[in-house]
C-alpha cells in the first residue's frame, strides 16, 4: 500500500478522492461484502448509527417502528426516529469473490443521498441533523488496490406492523430520510405476538406476501423492502415464508439463526441459516444474523452459511468497533460516542447503558457497581476522565473513526 504523508492536513489527503457510488442495499450485498448493525430497539438510535459507521459498518438499521404510531401521529415521529444528513458513511469496498465480475454494478434506483433532493415539505416531519454530509470520508485516503470501490452506506428503517395499510403509508413518510425499509418478521416477546407483529407474522406467509406486494406498489419496484426472519424449527414454515416473500419481491433477506422460542444465550444455528439461504437459491442476498462477537465471527458466518452480509447485534453493543477487526472497544470509541451523543443529544438512561455495554469487559466489580450508581451523563463523563479517558483531546471529532485499525496506524 502506498505510504501517507502523516504531516499533511485532512484536506489535502483527501482532495483526490472520487465520487462515491451510491447503491441500493440489494446491489451493495449482491456486489460486496457489506457489515450490518441490526435493528435494535433504543439502542440503534442516531448516535449508535453513526458511531459503528464509523467503523466499517456499511448498512444500519433502526430500532424496530410500530409503523401504525408512526403513520398517525407526529409525536411517534419525533420520538421514534431521527436522522442526520451524514451518519452515512463512506467505506473503500472489493467486490466479492462470488459476485459475477462480468456484470457491471448497477448505480441504480436511490441515486441520490436524501440531502441532494430535500423536499422542505418533509422538513418537519422528523427530527433532521443538517451537516455537511460530504465531510464524510473512508478511515483512509488511499484506495487500497485497484479494484476498490469508494461507496457510502445504507440506513434502513425496521417496521413492525400487523398490515399493510399502517405499513405503507410508514414507508412513504419515512421514504426521503432512509434507503430501504425492513419488516420486523422476529421480534419474539409476547405483547408482539399479541398484536400480529414480530414473529406472529412468520407463520402468516400470504400476509406477509401481501404487505411486501403493498409497500412495492406504493414506493415502485426500485424501492427496497426486506424482511428480517427468525429461523423456524419446522424448516417447511420458512421454506413456504421464503417462498412468499420472494414472490412478492423482496430485495434481500436478512435471517436470525434462533427460533422464537430460543434466547439470545442459545447459540446460533448456522445449519438454520444455511438452509434458508438455500431456500433463497441466489434470487436475492441475504444477511446471517446471531452471535457475532469477533471478526472470525464474521467470516465464518460468510462461509458456513453462504451469506454476504453479516449482521450484529449484541456484539456492536459490546465493541462498535467490532467490524474494524478491534478485539475489544478501543477508548477512541468511547471518545467518539460521548462526542456524537452529546452533539445529537442522547438521553441520560440510553447513554448510561450504551457506556455500560462498551466497558463492560474493562470494570473490575467495584467499578462496575459505582458506574451503576451514577444518575446524569455528566456524572458518566466525569467518571471517565478521572479514569484517564482524554475525550476531547481528539484531532477533531471523526479523526481516530478514520483512521480504523488495520488500514492506517499511527
Ligand atoms: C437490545 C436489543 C434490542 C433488539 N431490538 C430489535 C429490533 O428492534 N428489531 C429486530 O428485528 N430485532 C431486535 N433485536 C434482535 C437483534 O436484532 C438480533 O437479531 C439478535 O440480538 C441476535 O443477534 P446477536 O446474537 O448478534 O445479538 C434486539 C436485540 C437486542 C439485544
Amino acid at each position: 500500500m502506498p505510504s501517507v504523508d502523516f504531516d499533511a492536513t485532512d484536506e489535502q489527503l483527501y482532495a483526490e478522492l472520487p465520487e462515491p457510488l451510491t447503491l441500493p442495499p440489494s446491489e451493495l450485498l449482491s456486489h460486496y461484502e457489506p457489515n450490518i448493525l441490526a435493528p435494535l430497539v433504543r439502542c440503534s438510535k442516531l448516535p449508535f448509527r453513526h458511531l459503528v459507521s464509523l467503523y466499517e459498518t456499511q448498512i444500519t438499521h433502526t430500532p424496530m417502528i410500530l409503523a401504525e404510531e408512526f403513520s398517525r401521529a407526529q409525536i411517534a415521529r419525533i420520538s421514534d426516529f431521527s436522522t442526520s444528513s451524514c451518519e452515512r458513511g463512506l467505506y473503500w469496498m472489493n467486490p466479492s469473490l462470488n459476485s459475477n465480475s462480468n456484470k457491471k454494478v448497477k448505480q441504480v434506483i436511490r441515486l441520490n443521498h436524501p440531502e441532494d433532493d430535500r423536499k422542505n415539505d418533509t422538513n418537519d416531519l422528523i427530527t433532521y441533523y443538517k451537516g455537511n454530509y460530504q465531510n464524510r470520508i473512508p478511515s483512509t485516503p488511499i484506495k487500497p488496490n485497484k479494484n476498490s470501490e469508494l461507496i457510502r452506506g445504507n440506513l434502513i428503517a425496521q417496521f413492525a406492523s400487523p398490515n399493510s395499510k399502517s405499513l405503507i403509508d410508514a414507508c412513504e413518510l419515512i421514504s426521503p430520510f432512509v434507503d430501504g425499509i425492513d419488516l420486523n418478521c422476529g421480534c419474539p416477546q409476547r405483547w408482539a405476538y399479541n398484536e400480529g407483529i414480530g414473529c406472529a407474522l412468520l407463520r402468516k406467509p400470504e400476509l406477509v406476501r401481501e404487505m411486501i406486494r403493498s409497500v412495492r406498489d406504493r414506493m415502485g419496484w426500485g424501492w427496497s423492502v426486506s424482511i428480517k426472519i427468525r429461523i423456524d424449527p419446522d424448516q417447511k414454515q420458512t421454506e413456504t415464508l421464503i417462498r412468499n416473500a420472494l414472490q412478492a419481491g423482496i430485495s434481500y433477506l436478512s435471517i436470525h439463526g434462533r427460533t422464537r422460542h430460543q434466547p439470545s444465550t442459545d447459540p446460533v444455528n448456522l445449519e438454520g441459516i444455511k438452509f434458508a439461504v438455500e431456500t433463497v437459491n441466489g434470487q436475492v442476498p441475504c444477511t446471517g444474523n446471531g452471535d457475532i462477537w469477533t471478526y472470525e465471527d464474521v467470516i465464518n458466518m460468510r462461509e458456513k452459511t453462504g451469506v454476504t452480509g453479516v449482521m450484529a447485534a449484541r456484539g456492536l453493543l459490546a465493541n462498535p468497533a467490532l467490524f474494524s477487526n478491534y478485539s475489544s472497544t478501543p477508548s477512541h470509541v468511547v471518545s467518539q460516542f460521548i462526542s456524537l451523543s452529546t452533539s445529537y443529544g442522547l438521553i441520560f438512561p440510553l447513554f448510561h447503558r450504551h457506556l455500560a455495554y462498551m466497558l463492560e469487559n474493562n470494570f473490575t466489580k467495584n467499578e462496575k457497581v459505582w458506574f451503576n450508581c451514577l444518575s446524569s451523563s455528566s456524572a458518566a463523563i466525569d467518571w471517565l476522565e478521572n479514569r484517564g479517558l482524554d475525550w476531547r483531546s481528539g484531532k477533531g471529532g471523526m479523526w481516530d473513526g478514520r483512521r480504523s485499525r488495520g488500514v492506517l496506524t499511527i
